[in-house]
């Protein structure tokens, strides 16, 4: 698996990130195609759209093309619950999630999954996003409040899902031993967490 490609649309806010990837042992080959545009949401698009192509390895043939998008909020969510399954305190029992978009809802539904959670809260200025996302948890049996920012940072466990390029969350806010996923910084020029907070991670 290469490193990913970017093409940056600075003009648009947004950009094309190229994914490809063979495996030997599952013998295929695939190429997500994946933006990111944070303003789509205003134009009732998704800031995230991703498809998949499958190529056999034998000939190249495309096998399949896919919908991309339900596999990236799955797999970001994934991730972030297995970072949280081995870094995470044992005791780690209140999440806290900036930012109340599509890769939130995977977030916190993956991460309930790896510890017993007694509260969960969210911060983002979109009141629409919020209400969207306690909801849909609820459909889950997951319960979401909201919080201020600063209280959001004060827990367990905190994960960032956000598009700013100047960051939102202040060193002062976090307390020592928490785990953090920083998944809003995906691109050069973007930054969620003050870089004190970096310097003085484990
Ligand atoms: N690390 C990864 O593998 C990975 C994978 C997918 C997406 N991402 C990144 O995650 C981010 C979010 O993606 P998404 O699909 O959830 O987008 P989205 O547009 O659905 O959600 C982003 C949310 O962030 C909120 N937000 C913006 N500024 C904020 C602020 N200052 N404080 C709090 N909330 C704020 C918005 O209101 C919005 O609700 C993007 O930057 C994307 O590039 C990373």
């Amino acid at each position: 698996m290469p490193c990913k490609q970017y093409l940056y649309f600075t003009e648009n806010n947004g950009d094309l990130r190229v994914m490809p990837s063979y495996s030997s042992v599952l013998k295929m080959a695939g190429t997500k195609i994946v933006n990111v545009h944070p303003d789509n949401p205003k134009k009732g698009l998704l800031t995230v759209m991703a498809s998949i192509l499958l190529n056999d390895p034998k000939t190249g043939m495309p096998v399949s093309i896919m919908d991309g998008s339900y596999i990236t909020a799955m797999r970001t969510g994934a991730a972030g619950a297995v970072a949280t399954k081995y870094l995470a305190r044992e005791d780690a029992i209140t999440l806290g999630v900036v930012g109340a978009g599509i890769q939130a809802v995977y977030q916190i539904a993956a991460i309930s999954k790896v510890r017993k959670l007694k509260s969960i809260a969210v911060a983002d200025p979109n009141e629409k996003a919020v209400k969207t996302l306690i909801k849909t948890l609820e459909k889950e049996g997951i319960e979401v409040r909201e919080a201020k920012i600063e209280e959001v940072c004060g827990m367990d466990i905190l994960t960032t899902t956000t598009p700013v390029r100047k960051p939102i969350i202040k060193k002062e806010w976090i307390r020592p031993g928490t785990h953090i996923n920083a998944i809003g910084a995906d691109a050069e020029g973007k930054e969620e967490l003050e870089p004190d907070i970096l310097r003085e991670a484990k």
